[in-house]
């Protein structure tokens, strides 16, 4: 099964609805539907209007982030995996490179980690290195560092999705080599089958993904799908996305 996960970060308002309903019209009568899932992460105002629309459709709805307690506390503006799961949130993303720069820790990360899965989310973990790190040639050390002490062998791994996404590549238009990419993933899922002492949970790329290079992506079979900025936000991009890898 492949994941295509559009995270709209700060983007949307009710009406942006319209954008997941041609996905969702597309998604129901596309002959390769059973070959892959959709998420969408909206903002938190926008969770339980979408979840309820969505709720017997295949397009699941997701939390770009969580809090790293359980159920409630005094933290302003905090919203907690408890709080999400009652209104409809099926995942949420953990560790995006955007709270790591806004201070998210390994620590806090373990513990968001632990308290979606509590909560009956699924996790999806993203990693990945900054350029400097790239060019040092450190991004194996870094990844290998921001799974080891974050993920751990007691945790379902059957609910956790871990999203490979380099920050140089967000935004940017940059993306990996084939080489380069392929050697990452099979990196990520050496060091999560030594976690997890068993098979690896999925790994999904993400940075710079458009409808005009992944035929790329699409020939490392090892990728398990893919999570997708600036395109998900128009249903046009997002669709030729999923157009394109099963052409
Ligand atoms: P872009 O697809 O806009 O590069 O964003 C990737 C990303 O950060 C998704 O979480």
């Amino acid at each position: 099964m492949k994941y295509f996960i559009g995270n709209w970060k700060m983007f949307g308002i009710p009406k942006s609805i319209n954008i997941l309903n041609r996905i969702n019209s597309f998604y129901s009568k596309d002959k390769n539907k059973n070959k892959y899932k959709v998420v969408i992460t909206p903002p938190y105002t926008l969770i339980e209007t979408y979840s309820r629309h969505f709720r017997n459709k295949k397009i699941n709805i997701g939390s770009q982030n969580c809090y790293q307690l359980d159920q409630y506390s005094s933290n302003t503006a905090a919203v907690s995996s408890y709080m999400l799961k009652s209104v409809g949130a099926k995942y949420t993303l953990v560790g995006h490179s955007d709270n790591r720069n806004e201070g998210d820790t390994d620590i806090i990360l373990n513990n968001k980690v632990k308290f979606a899965l509590k909560n009956n989310l699924k996790v999806v973990f993203c990693i990945g290195e900054n350029k400097i790190q790239k060019n040092n040639k450190k991004t194996f050390s870094v990844l290998t560092r921001q799974l080891t002490k974050v993920l751990e062998k007691k945790f379902n791994k059957n609910n956790i999705v871990v999203a490979y996404e380099p920050i140089w590549a967000i935004g940017t238009g940059k993306i990996p080599t084939f080489k380069e990419l392929s050697k990452t993933i099979e990196h990520i899922k050496k060091v999560l089958k030594k976690i997890f002492k068993s098979k690896s949970p999925e790994v999904l790329y993400g940075g710079s993904v458009d409808g005009s290079n992944i035929g790329m992506f699409r020939e490392i079979k090892q990728i398990d799908g893919f999570l997708i900025g600036g395109a998900s936000k128009s249903s046009k991009k997002f669709i030729d996305i999923i157009k394109n890898y099963y052409r």
